[in-house]
């Protein structure tokens, strides 16, 4: 088990609306970020929001422009399971009990 100070990559599994939120959250505290999701359209929209939610903290001064870009940068969105390298991965699925125990399985391995 790593320590806090110890991770430095999150891997988020499913990027829809919770994935997308906890890999904005993930990459904001720093983290370099992995989005993932089986469909590649989920992993680009997943990143559409994520910019979109940043262009109206910018509108509204919450966060620079330079802010934002080093947000994103930090956020790489793949469909390829072997890009699933990191310190701690959280899962963000589909709530189905078979789909989640499939994937802990093969994250196991
Ligand atoms: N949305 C909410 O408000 C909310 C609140 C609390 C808990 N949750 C829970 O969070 C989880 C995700 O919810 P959501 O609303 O983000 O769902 P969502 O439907 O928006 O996204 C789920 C994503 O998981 C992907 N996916 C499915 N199987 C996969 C697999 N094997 N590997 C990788 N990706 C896979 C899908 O392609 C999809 O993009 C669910 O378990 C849900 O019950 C959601």
């Amino acid at each position: 088990m790593k320590k806090p100070d110890q991770i430095k990559r999150i891997a988020v599994v499913g990027a829809g609306t919770m994935g997308a939120g906890i890999a904005q959250l993930s990459s904001e505290a720093g983290y370099e970020t992995v989005l993932y999701d089986l469909m590649r359209d989920a992993t680009v929209k997943g990143f559409e929001s994520i910019s979109e939610n940043l262009r109206i903290a910018v509108e509204k001064n919450k966060i620079s422009e330079e802010e934002k870009a080093n947000v994103l940068s930090r956020i790489i969105v793949t469909s390829d399971f072997n890009d699933l390298v990191a310190d701690v991965v959280i899962e963000a699925i589909v709530e189905r009990l078979e789909t989640k125990s499939e994937l802990f399985q093969k994250l196991h391995h």
